[in-house]
């Protein structure tokens, strides 16, 4: 890749689309989740190489419970099957592992597996691997809140001493900086209650692939895309041209 692009330090990704792949190939919604996992390997690989700092991807939202069981239970088996296959790949290629969600909700096996990886790979100083599991924005933002509302009743803050960077701090990806690109595959323009608080100034980009068959280049095309937009935080074109020394 041309390294005239700016590569974005957080990539934020809803990874859909998977259903409707499998439907396309008459086979059953399980299988575009298995071939999903591919393309994650696929695109963690990519920005490794890129120098990306951090990526995160939406796996299972607080709303896929009302999915079938059999989805579900599916679902549950391959990110197991995920975490113990590629746990061993992802310390040796220095990336760091960290699952943000309601874990509680999952069986005790899933949840020590989770933890034996994010411990094997804690040491890692190359890509933060983000994975959201029954996360949601709303609820990130609510387990925040409860913190800081403890920290009151404690004594050790102040209501109106509450600041933006408290609530940064409080939510689940503390000490990550915000998205800097959001992707969706699949072709809805939504954001479906992913990281809304951190992603409040994230460039959007939606394309209609379907998850299962993203690609590099497809991410390439996305980074060259947000690399084209001028970012101004509010500012003008021309304070932030100038800033830029154009
Ligand atoms: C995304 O693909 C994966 C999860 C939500 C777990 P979908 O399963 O939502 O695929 P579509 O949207 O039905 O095609
Ligand atoms: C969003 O996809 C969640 C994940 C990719 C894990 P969904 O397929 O659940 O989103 P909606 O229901 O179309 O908004
Ligand atoms: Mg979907």
């Amino acid at each position: 890749m041309n390294q005239e692009f700016k590569i974005p330090s957080h990539i934020a990704i809803v990874m859909d689309g998977n259903g409707r792949w499998a439907r396309a190939k008459n086979r059953p919604r399980f299988m575009g989740h298995k071939k999903g996992v591919e393309a994650v390997r696929e695109i963690v690989k990519t920005c490794f190489e890129l120098n990306v700092e951090c990526l995160s991807l939406f796996a299972f939202s607080s709303e896929n419970w009302k999915r079938p069981e059999e989805e579900i239970k599916h679902l549950m088996g391959l990110f197991m099957l995920a975490l113990d296959r590629e746990a061993k790949a992802l310390a040796k290629n220095n990336v760091q592992l960290k699952v943000v969600g309601d874990l509680s909700s999952f069986s005790e096996k899933l949840q020590a597996k989770i933890k034996q990886v994010e411990e094997l790979t804690a040491q890692s100083t190359g890509l933060k691997l983000i994975v959201a599991a029954n996360y949601g924005g709303r609820w990130d933002i609510t387990q925040a809140t409860q913190k800081l509302a403890l920290k009151i009743e404690s004594g050790e803050i102040k209501p109106d001493s509450i600041s933006e960077e408290d609530i940064t701090k409080s939510v689940t990806t503390a000490g990550i900086p915000d998205p800097d690109l959001f992707i969706r595959t699949g072709g809805e323009k939504r954001i479906s209650n992913f990281l809304i608080w951190q992603m409040a100034y994230a460039e959007l980009y939606f394309t209609d692939i379907l998850w299962p068959d993203f690609n590099a280049e497809h991410l390439k095309t996305a980074i060259q895309d947000y690399s084209s937009r001028q970012r101004r935080f509010g500012k003008t074109s021309e304070q932030v041209m100038a800033a830029e020394g154009k």
